[in-house]
């Protein structure tokens, strides 16, 4: 919400201030108004906001995930794309989801030099996950337990799901430390 906030400013003084054509004047108010929905439908839904993992939990995530090279991983909002990136760096083919604009434009960037990285903008509840090898979530407890009865069990076995910060309500993680959640799919 708060990148929403920043870039709405900026198109709104854009518009407001500086001497531009009528047709980008249009161009700039179609983005304020899918900024304004994107901000909307996270509120809408009390989706997880961007709050991005810190790196030291990054390098937790990504030990806990011991990703191979080659391997399907997918970032369930990918925020600025962080952990699409270190997942990259160990080789793998990695997907982020994300439909806050503002937050997929810095991903988009972020992640540009990475030919083995996809951002999407689209919702992660509607996607497929039956090729995944590894999942990372920083979701909220709630969305934790949609994820448990929607995700997991489309998931073959052996796929990794870390999670930062909210467990699954029912299925026993592998592993716990601090906040880093690893469960493994049987
Ligand atoms: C807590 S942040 C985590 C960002 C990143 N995964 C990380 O760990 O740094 C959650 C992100 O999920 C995005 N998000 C929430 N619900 C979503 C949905 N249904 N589909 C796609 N993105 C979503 C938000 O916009 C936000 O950027």
């Amino acid at each position: 919400m708060v990148l929403e906030g920043l870039l709405l400013l900026a198109i709104v003084s854009v518009i407001t201030f500086a001497p531009i054509t009528p047709l980008v004047a249009t161009g700039l108010s179609l983005l304020a108004l899918c900024v304004i929905l994107s901000g909307v439908r996270l509120i809408m839904q009390m989706a997880p906001p961007f709050v991005p993992t810190t790196m030291r939990h990054v390098q937790k995530m990504i030990a806990f995930a011991d990703i191979r090279k080659g391997e399907h991983v997918y970032d369930l909002g990918c925020g600025d794309g962080r952990l699409l990136i270190a997942a990259a760096q160990k080789g793998a083919l990695a997907t982020g989801y994300e439909w806050s604009l503002p937050t997929l434009l810095l991903a988009k960037i972020r992640t540009r030099k990475y030919p083995t990285i996809t951002v999407r903008r689209a919702d992660f509840w509607e996607q497929d996950y039956r090729d995944a090898d590894v999942i990372f979530c920083y979701l909220l407890i709630d969305k934790m337990a949609i994820f448990e009865k929607e995700i997991w069990p489309m998931l073959k076995q052996g796929t990794r799901v870390v999670s930062h910060m909210f467990p699954m309500p029912a299925v026993k993680p592998a592993k716990r430390e601090g906040a880093v959640i690893l469960y493994v799919k049987h």
